[in-house]
């Protein structure tokens, strides 16, 4: 039986519109391949911190941990700090559960203008793959002298062997599936620590995967490619910061950061992996019902290809593609005028013809 239990964390803002929207598409293409999924909501977020001062329970891991997998919205809230809602939310997710891998696709779909000008229909078509579980994203450091003029800060960056050598070798592997380029983002020249550890790794990485064509950019001139010539890229590896902004890049040249999706994955499956889209709980237009679904719909895509259901994902996908393409019905951030729900209804009736 093809019978999965995910934890949803629609979370704050959009996440409680699109979460919803995305729940009813995934379960309308689940059914038509013999998948049942149990939703399980939780209702985390900056709401239940206002209430309780956590952002999920004392034992919210060990809940989780009973999942096959968990579909989160977005979490912050104007009033609630966001490094608050990041560290007592999705930083411990992604830690305590090694989903090291955090795969952001960057692709224009069909139908779609991306504001670079004379991009071709399939012309952005890459993956990013982030290291989501170090970097430049940790504890390490301090603050002293608070409220003097001597006040300062630390922060250290933290970079592995381990896991610098697993997120590449994911990413070796999928470019090796995909077109067989593999770009890394560095900074070895301002960086002289921990870049120039990571190119040593990706070079020794390399020339274990003679069949994938490698190259290494600086982060700024990487960011400029990725306007001036996005063609070139098949798959780019990142850090956890960079891939950050890089994502956010990758998300507006495929024409909305509404429709740019985000998975954090286990790949051993040894833990559930979690799948969001890259936007935010989007406070200026939650409640007004135009939020874009896409993004969390392309996510649940990416949750059914993990889970071994690549037909549903592709059926999921095409319904995107088909609706993009084919009708005019799309959400303000894309140039439309329709509701997340219409666009919703859109998804469900072209299930039907993709199925
Ligand atoms: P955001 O992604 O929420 O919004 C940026 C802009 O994009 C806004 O103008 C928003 O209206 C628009 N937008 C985002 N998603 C959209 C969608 N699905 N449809 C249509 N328009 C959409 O980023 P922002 O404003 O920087 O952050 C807002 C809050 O979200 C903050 O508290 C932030 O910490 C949090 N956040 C949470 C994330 C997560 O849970 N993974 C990721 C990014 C931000
Ligand atoms: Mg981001």
């Amino acid at each position: 039986m093809n019978r999965y239990r995910i934890a949803t964390i629609p979370g704050d803002g959009i996440g409680n519109e699109v979460v919803p929207a995305a729940q009813q598409v995934l379960e309308r293409a689940g059914s038509h391949f013999g998948i049942t999924l149990e939703w399980n909501e939780l209702e985390w977020s900056c709401e239940y911190y206002a209430r309780t001062g956590r952002m999920m329970p004392a034992n919210g891991l060990d809940t989780l941990a009973e999942h096959d997998q968990i579909f989160l919205g977005a979490v912050g809230y104007p009033g609630v700090p966001d490094h608050v809602s990041l560290w007592g939310l999705l930083i411990p997710i992604r830690r305590a559960f090694r989903q090291y891998v955090n795969l952001r696709p960057v692709t224009l779909l069909p139908g779609i203008d991306s504001p670079l000008r004379a991009v071709p229909e399939g012309g952005i078509d890459f993956v990013v793959v982030r290291e989501n579980n170090e970097g430049e994203y940790s504890e390490v450091g301090g603050r002293m002298y608070r409220g003097t003029p001597d006040e300062l800060a630390v922060q250290e960056a933290v970079f592995t062997r381990r896991g610098i050598e697993r997120v590449m070798r994911y990413a070796f592997d999928l470019a090796g599936r995909r077109a067989g380029r593999l770009a890394s983002a560095t900074k070895s020249n301002g960086i002289i620590h921990s870049m120039p550890f990571w190119d040593e790794i990706f070079r020794e990485l390399g020339s274990e995967h003679p069949g994938v064509e490698t190259s290494e950019y600086h982060i700024d001139a990487l960011a400029a490619l990725f306007v001036l010539d996005p063609a070139r890229f098949d798959v780019v590896v990142a850090s956890n910061l960079f891939g950050d902004i890089l994502t956010d890049l990758g998300a507006a040249i495929i024409g909305s950061i509404g429709i740019a999706p985000s998975a954090n994955l286990n790949p051993e499956g040894d833990f559930p992996s979690m799948f969001e889209p890259v936007h935010g709980s989007a406070p200026d237009i939650a409640g007004t019902g135009r939020a874009n679904p896409l993004g969390q719909v392309w996510a649940g895509a990416m949750m059914l290809e993990h889970l071994g259901h690549a037909d549903a994902a592709d059926a999921v996908m095409g319904a995107v593609s088909h609706v993009l393409a084919e009708t005019g019905v799309r959400t303000p951030d894309l140039g439309g005028t329709a509701s997340t729900s219409e666009v919703t209804d859109e998804l469900l009736t072209a299930l039907e013809t993709e199925v």
